[in-house]
């Protein structure tokens, strides 16, 4: 299947699965089971929720990640600050990028805004170099844009 029919399709299911539910925390883990059953080579994916001012380790799959990311710092911290999709094609040509997954190549964040107003990041690495191309980071860009108004995120204010 094409990558944006593959995106279109990840985005409608979304939907279906979340409906009637608008719980935070259960809303971000299907999202991320969703993306994980249905993205190839792909290592880590999962979301970091601003909270207390820091992005802090929300639902994902994927080996065991680092907690807290401060704004502005490594690859999720650069999309949360700029509120702007980062693609990085070489983590390790990245300056500041935050090695979770030694496996990990390549990576894309993706903030999520809600109403102009930041709550995280979707994340997502890969084993391969390159991995993630403007089709992806569109696609990813269309699946936060289903989420973020299937998400109640007033369930994580700490
Ligand atoms: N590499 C990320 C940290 C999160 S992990 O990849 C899961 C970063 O530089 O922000």
């Amino acid at each position: 299947m094409p990558k944006d029919a593959l995106y279109r399709d990840l985005a409608a299911s979304l939907a279906g699965l979340l409906e009637g539910e608008t719980d935070a925390l259960a809303n971000l883990a299907n999202a991320s089971a969703l993306l994980a059953q249905g993205l190839e080579r792909i290592n880590w994916c999962g979301f970091y929720l601003l909270r207390g001012g820091d992005l802090v380790l929300g639902p994902f799959q994927g080996k065991p990640a680092c907690v807290r990311i401060p704004l502005g710092k490594g690859v999720c911290g650069t999309a949360a600050a700029r509120t702007e999709t980062v693609v990085v094609p070489d983590v390790n040509a990245f300056p500041g990028h935050i090695a979770c997954d030694a496996a990990s190549r390549s990576e894309i964040a993706v903030p999520l805004v809600e109403n102009g107003e930041i709550r995280g990041v979707l994340d997502v690495d890969s084993p391969e170099l390159a991995r993630f191309d403007a089709v992806d980071r569109e696609g990813l860009e269309g699946f936060v844009r289903t989420l973020v108004p299937l998400v109640r995120w007033s369930d994580l204010i700490t």
